[in-house]
């Protein structure tokens, strides 16, 4: 498996415990970690695995650290290279936006080449509508923290596993 670039903002409480997990299950030996805040382009184009971290912001938007680099991205190309999503997001409290950071930035990459793994079942949340839902499946791993933290650590080892078999 090659290095995989793990993407988040150093300066999140909740994220960082879950990447924190993420980071237990996968290894740190397969990891590089890269704060989204400080990203120059050419830091980012290293990587052919990729784990994105997307909480979701402002009613079903991507959170501000995000929304400020991705232009710097927006015409490259990531053919050849492989993501994985994850992310925060509060079913009750935004039931109407559930993680759409996660389907926000699944569009940016895939419109741009790049190919999505570690897709997950919606089973066992409940929302009423959410841009990371495809079918029966959510294009990234949900995290809510606010509701169901107890499922978290399960959630993130199964995940880990899966991901284990797609990235190359
Ligand atoms: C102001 C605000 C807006 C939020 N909007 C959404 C939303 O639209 N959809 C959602 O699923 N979660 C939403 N959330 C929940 C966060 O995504 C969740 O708490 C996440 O774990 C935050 O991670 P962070 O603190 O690391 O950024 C919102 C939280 C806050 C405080």
């Amino acid at each position: 498996m090659n290095k995989i670039g793990l993407f988040y903002s150093f300066n999140t409480v909740k994220t960082k415990q879950q990447v924190n997990k993420i980071k237990k299950s996968l290894g740190e030996d397969n990891i590089e970690e890269k704060n989204v805040e400080e990203i120059t382009q050419e830091e980012f184009n290293k990587y052919k695995n990729y784990i994105l971290a997307i909480p979701t912001w402002f009613d079903g938007e991507l959170p501000n650290y995000w929304d400020e680099f991705l232009p710097a991205i927006e015409d490259d190309s990531f053919k050849g290279k492989t993501f994985a999503l994850f992310g925060g997001g509060d079913q009750k409290g935004y039931p109407e936006n559930f993680v759409d950071g996660l389907g926000l930035m699944a569009d940016f990459i895939e419109k741009r080449g790049g190919k999505i793994v570690g897709l997950t079942s919606t089973e066992g949340y409940q929302f009423e509508s959410s841009k990371a839902q495809r079918g029966d499946k959510f294009v990234g791993l949900a995290l809510d923290i606010e509701n169901q933290a107890a499922l978290t650590e399960e959630r993130v080892s199964k995940w880990v596993e899966q991901l284990k078999k797609e990235f190359k």
